[in-house]
């Protein structure tokens, strides 16, 4: 929770993947507290259903079908934001995915690539277009999300992914360091299993699931709330000394 009452009243975040999980459950965390809630993703039709809720809470939406793997793309993501709502305060990059589970000696260059254009570019090309916007506006939060799988390698089927989740955290701690005299923060989440279409298809199979649950000490799957509320957090007035790390979020466990 922010420091300050109303601290988001008014204050305008994008986020991507907002169409569902992590990034649909921030953005009604973000409508609750008062904030323009920038939409976008590249499921038209999941980023509508976002927006409707969040106008059910009577709060201020922008819906934007965008591919965050095209820069062009993610470059009007921002400036329609600028349009829309005069100005830019967080970012909260939650569009990603493993792509595919693979064994490490069968990830080809296609998986490869497809698996860091999404987590890691995807991510990338937003900060360098909001940035520019946030230091010449005396500063801004950015949030990004990579995963426990980063600290645990995913061995087996997803070093494809868990790299590039490490490459998310490695861009954090620089941006966080190179800008942190121009009051921009930058921070990341590293989830461990999450209860969104994301996790559902990880855990295919039931002896897949039991494996999850049993390396999670609390014995559940957190809920996507449970991140979005992270976010809120690191981007409020209630944190103003700490970027550049993650933080890990996994019922004391993560995955295996
Ligand atoms: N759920 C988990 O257990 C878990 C754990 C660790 C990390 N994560 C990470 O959290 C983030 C959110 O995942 P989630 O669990 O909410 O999954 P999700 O599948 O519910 O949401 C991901 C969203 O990203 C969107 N997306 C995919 N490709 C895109 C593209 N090219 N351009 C724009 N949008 C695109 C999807 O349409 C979807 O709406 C991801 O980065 C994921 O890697 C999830």
């Amino acid at each position: 929770m922010p420091k300050t009452p109303d601290y988001f009243k008014g204050k305008t975040i994008v986020i991507t993947g907002a169409a569902s999980g992590i990034g649909r459950a921030t953005a009604l965390i973000f409508a609750r507290e008062g904030a323009n809630v920038v939409c976008a993703d590249i499921n038209e039709s999941g980023v509508k259903e976002t927006i409707e809720k969040i106008n059910d809470l009577g709060n201020q939406a922008l819906a934007l079908t965008i591919d965050v793997t095209d820069r062009a793309a993610v470059n009007e993501m921002v400036e329609l934001a600028i349009d829309g709502f005069g100005r830019v305060h967080f970012l909260f990059n939650s569009a990603g995915a493993a792509i595919k589970r693979a064994k490490f000696l069968e990830i080809d260059d296609d998986l490869l690539q497809r698996t860091f254009d999404l987590n890691f570019k995807g991510t990338f090309y937003a900060m360098q277009a909001v940035l520019p916007h946030m230091l010449e506006n005396g500063g801004g939060t950015i949030v990004n999300i990579a995963s426990m799988a980063a600290k645990r390698g995913g061995p087996g089927s997803s070093v494809h992914y868990a790299a590039a989740k490490g490459a998310v955290n490695s861009l954090t701690l620089g941006v966080a360091r190179e800008f942190a005299k121009q009051n921009i923060r930058c921070l990341s989440i590293s989830p461990g299993p999450i209860k969104t279409p994301f996790a559902a298809a990880a855990a295919s199979s039931p002896e897949l699931l039991k494996r999850f649950l049993d390396d999670v000490p609390m014995g559940r799957f957190g809920e996507p709330e449970e991140i979005g509320e992270l976010v809120l957090f690191m981007c409020s007035d209630a944190c103003p000394f700490m970027t550049a790390d993650t933080v890990y979020v996994n019922g004391g466990g993560g995955w295996r």
